[in-house]
């Protein structure tokens, strides 16, 4: 083979060459004691003396080309793989990657603040259907079709899948009363949180979809003194000792008397917070209660209200539109 071709192949082959024991091989098949560069030392005795001049010098300089050329390679090879190795490695002495760690909604909060303050006073913690149905929702909480307190409810219908059986989005919580009441005895004392649903225009202490928790204590003399005893505890245990709250008269079909329940805020403005009152002979009636055997409260308290007033948020909306700039402050 032609000196030059030797030489122009060698070079390629170290050029392209990306292992280290490849170089090696490579060093073998030209350096090495059998590689070609030898073996054609070796047959040089069989020319003149001036030819073995000439051509020894010249395998002479391309075997310290080559030589040179794949220490090089084997450099640089080596800087890569160590290169390699080091982004895999750990720095101990950096200082440590700091972790987003989440945390609860607001209204989740609240929620988890009310069910604890409850439960410290005997309350359960129950849960119902957001789809209801009329009789739940409306006639057994003694408002029939055509009562004009349904006006207050604005209510999301839904389209029946079975005639006879008008399903609804639950306006408050109140429905679970009833479904609590018609499969359990009293004495009871229950709190049941959720989502409500009214089809109605939106502003800064209304909004379409909101949390309710209702409240239900059924038992022998319960008159309003047990209710405001509870909720002045609640209120001192939730906003603290300074709380200032009024409770007004107000109507629903299902207590008598019934009451509203407002809590000042840091405006010095009333904010409502709960309906509430006496739970109405013809609630106990219709769950099947003994007449004038018991008597019970009821409430019915808006969670985004008190979350409204708790952290100082003035617009209900805001609550729901999972901001971080506002949910990131609680
Ligand atoms: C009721 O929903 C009754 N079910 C409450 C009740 C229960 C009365 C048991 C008697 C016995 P009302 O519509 O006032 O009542 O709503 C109760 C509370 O829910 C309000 O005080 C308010 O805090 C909250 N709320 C009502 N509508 C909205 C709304 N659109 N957006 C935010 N909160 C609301």
């Amino acid at each position: 083979m032609d000196l030059n071709q030797i030489k122009k192949e060698a070079q390629e082959s170290i050029q392209k060459c990306q292992e280290l024991t490849a170089l090696d091989d490579i060093f073998r098949r030209y350096l090495g004691k059998k590689g070609s560069l030898n073996s054609l030392f070796r047959t040089m005795s069989d020319n003149s003396l001036q030819d073995k001049k000439i051509l020894g010098k010249q395998l002479n300089e391309i075997k310290t080309e080559l030589e040179q050329i794949i220490s090089e390679r084997r450099k640089q090879l080596n800087e890569k793989l160590l290169s390699q190795k080091s982004k895999g490695k750990i720095d101990i002495h950096k200082p440590g990657k700091r972790f987003k760690i989440g945390h609860l909604h607001p209204l989740t909060k609240v929620i988890y603040q009310m069910e604890d303050i409850f439960q410290t006073m005997g309350f359960s913690v129950i849960e119902g259907p957001e789809l209801e149905t009329e009789y739940y929702n409306f006639d057994a909480l003694n408002i029939p079709a055509d009562h004009p307190a349904r006006d207050v409810w604005d209510t999301f219908w839904l389209k029946d899948i079975k005639k006879g059986n008008k399903s609804l989005l639950r306006t408050h919580t109140s429905p679970n009363q009833i479904r609590y009441m018609e499969k359990h005895h009293p004495p009871l004392r229950i709190i049941v949180p959720g989502n409500c649903y009214r089809h109605e225009s939106t502003d800064r202490s209304h909004g379409f979809q909101f949390l309710q928790i209702e409240g239900l204590m059924v038992d022998k003399e319960i008159s309003l003194a047990n209710f405001k005893a509870i909720i002045q505890k609640f209120c001192e245990l939730f906003f603290g000792p300074d709380v200032v709250f009024r409770i007004t008269p107000d109507y629903f079909p299902f207590t008598e008397p019934s009451l509203e329940v407002s809590i000042m805020d840091k405006h010095g403005r009333w904010l409502e917070i709960m309906g509430a009152g006496l739970v109405h002979p013809n609630v106990l009636k219709a769950v099947g209660y003994p007449a004038n055997e018991w008597q019970g409260f009821a409430f019915g308290v808006g969670v985004d209200r008190l979350a409204m007033i708790k952290y100082g948020i003035d617009d209900i909306r805001l609550l729901y539109q999972g901001d971080l700039r506002l949910i990131e402050q609680f």
